[in-house]
C-alpha cells in the first residue's frame, strides 16, 4: 500500500507553536542535565503535571543527584513517592540510579539506544532524555503522541497490536525536523507532548486553536474522534480485600497503626498497609473471639489500578490499651506522626488520615 507523502510542514510549524504557545518555565525545563530530565520523565510517565509539580522539587531537595539516590535507603525512595502511584517505577528509579553508578561511572549514557537499556527507561523515555539534554534527532512515542500522530495522519493501524506501533514509531522518525539544532529538538519534543496535553486531547480536541490543523487528515475527514485506532480494550480485573485496621489510642490524640510491609512481588509491593485478607471470615479468623464484636465495617473504598480494580473493605477495630498483634514479626506500630516517612498507597493514606 503507498501511503500519503508525509507533512514536511509539520516540524517547523510545531517548533513556532511551541517557542509562542507552549509550555514553559516548568521546573525541569531549560535545563540539560539528565538526572532531573530522567526523574521527571519518569514522574511524568503516569502523572499529571500538577501532582509531579509538588513532588518532583521535594525528591531532588532529598536526592541532589544520582549519587545520592543510589546511596539511598529503598524505604526512603518509596516515602518520598508516595501518593504518586505506579510504584514499580520507584523501585526502578532506584535501581536505575544505581546501575548508572557502577555500569557507568556515575553518567547517565548520552544516546537513547543505551539509555533504553536501564531500569524502568522505555523507548519513549529515552527518547525524550535524548532529546532534551543532547539534541539527538530522535521521536517521543507516549500514549499521547500516539494519538496526535495517529490524527495527524489518520492511521488505521491497531496500536494495541506490535506491528501497527512499529510502523507509527517509523513514521514518527520521519517526521523529524531534518537537520535540527538541540534547542530545536527542545522544542520539538516539547511541542509534541504540549499539543497532547493541551489541544490534542481525548474527547473535545481543540482543532480550532491547533497549529496543524491543515495538516490533520482526521480533521480534513471530520472523524478527529475515531482515532487512534484501538480494538483491544484493557480489562481489569476486580479484586475485594478486606483490610484489618488496627488502631491503637492507648493516650489521647495519639493514634498509632499497625502496618505491614507488602510482598514483592504483587500489588504495592514494599509500601506499608494494615494486614490484607481476601475475605471477610479469613479476617475475622485471625481475631480472638472477644475482638470480633467490637470491630467497626468502615466504607468501602474503590481503587484502579492498570490491570486491576481494587474494592477495600476497612474494618476498624480500635484496641485502647491493650497491645495486640495480629501476626508479630510481620509487621508494626506506626505513629500518626510518621506515617508521612513511610511509603503509604494513595487510598491507604487517605483511609488512616480519617481516622486519626
Ligand atoms: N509529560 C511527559 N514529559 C513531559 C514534559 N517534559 N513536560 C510536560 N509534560 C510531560
Amino acid at each position: 500500500m503507498t501511503r500519503p507523502a508525509l507533512p514536511r510542514e509539520f516540524a517547523p510549524r510545531l517548533i513556532e507553536w511551541q517557542r509562542r504557545a507552549g509550555r514553559s518555565g516548568l521546573p525541569w525545563q531549560g535545563t540539560r542535565d539528565p538526572y532531573r530530565v530522567w526523574l521527571s520523565e519518569v514522574m511524568l510517565q503516569q502523572t499529571q503535571v500538577s501532582t509531579v509539580l509538588s513532588y518532583f522539587p521535594r525528591f531532588l531537595e532529598r536526592f541532589p543527584d544520582v549519587k545520592a539516590l543510589a546511596e539511598a535507603r529503598p524505604d526512603d525512595v518509596m516515602a518520598l513517592w508516595s501518593g504518586l502511584g505506579y510504584y514499580s517505577r520507584a523501585r526502578n528509579l532506584h535501581r536505575c540510579a544505581q546501575v548508572v553508578m557502577t555500569d557507568h561511572a556515575g553518567i547517565f549514557p548520552d544516546s537513547a539506544e543505551v539509555l533504553q537499556t536501564l531500569p524502568g527507561i522505555g523507548a519513549s523515555t529515552a527518547a525524550a532524555i535524548a532529546a532534551f539534554c543532547h539534541g539527538e534527532r530522535i521521536s517521543i512515542l507516549d500514549g499521547n503522541v500516539r494519538r496526535v500522530l495517529s490524527r495527524l495522519l489518520a492511521f488505521e493501524g491497531d496500536l494495541a497490536q506490535a506491528g501497527p506501533q512499529r510502523e507509527l514509531w517509523d513514521m514518527a522518525q520521519a517526521l523529524l525536523p531534518v537537520t535540527p539544532t538541540p534547542d530545536d529538538m527542545t522544542a520539538y519534543t516539547q511541542g509534541l507532548m504540549d499539543l497532547g496535553a493541551t489541544l490534542c486531547q481525548r474527547s473535545r480536541p481543540a482543532c480550532a486553536n491547533c497549529p496543524v490543523q491543515s495538516l490533520c487528515r482526521a480533521h480534513r475527514a471530520g472523524d478527529v474522534q475515531r482515532f487512534p485506532v484501538k480494538t483491544k480494550r484493557l480489562s481489569r480485573k476486580f479484586e475485594r480485600w478486606w483490610l484489618l485496621v488496627l488502631r491503637n489510642q492507648d493516650s489521647p490524640g495519639r493514634a498509632r497503626f499497625w502496618l505491614e510491609r507488602r510482598p514483592a512481588p504483587g500489588i504495592w509491593a514494599g509500601l506499608y498497609c494494615p494486614p490484607v485478607f481476601a475475605a471477610e471470615n479469613e479476617l475475622l479468623d485471625a481475631l480472638p473471639e472477644r475482638m470480633r464484636g467490637v470491630l467497626q465495617a468502615l466504607e468501602p473504598v474503590a481503587h484502579s489500578l492498570t490491570h486491576r480494580e481494587l474494592h477495600l473493605h476497612p474494618m476498624l477495630l480500635d484496641l485502647k490499651s491493650e497491645s495486640f498483634e495480629p501476626v508479630a514479626g510481620r509487621g508494626q506500630w506506626v505513629e500518626a506522626d510518621s506515617l508521612g516517612d513511610h511509603g503509604l498507597p494513595t487510598p491507604v493514606r487517605q483511609l488512616l488520615a480519617r481516622l486519626i
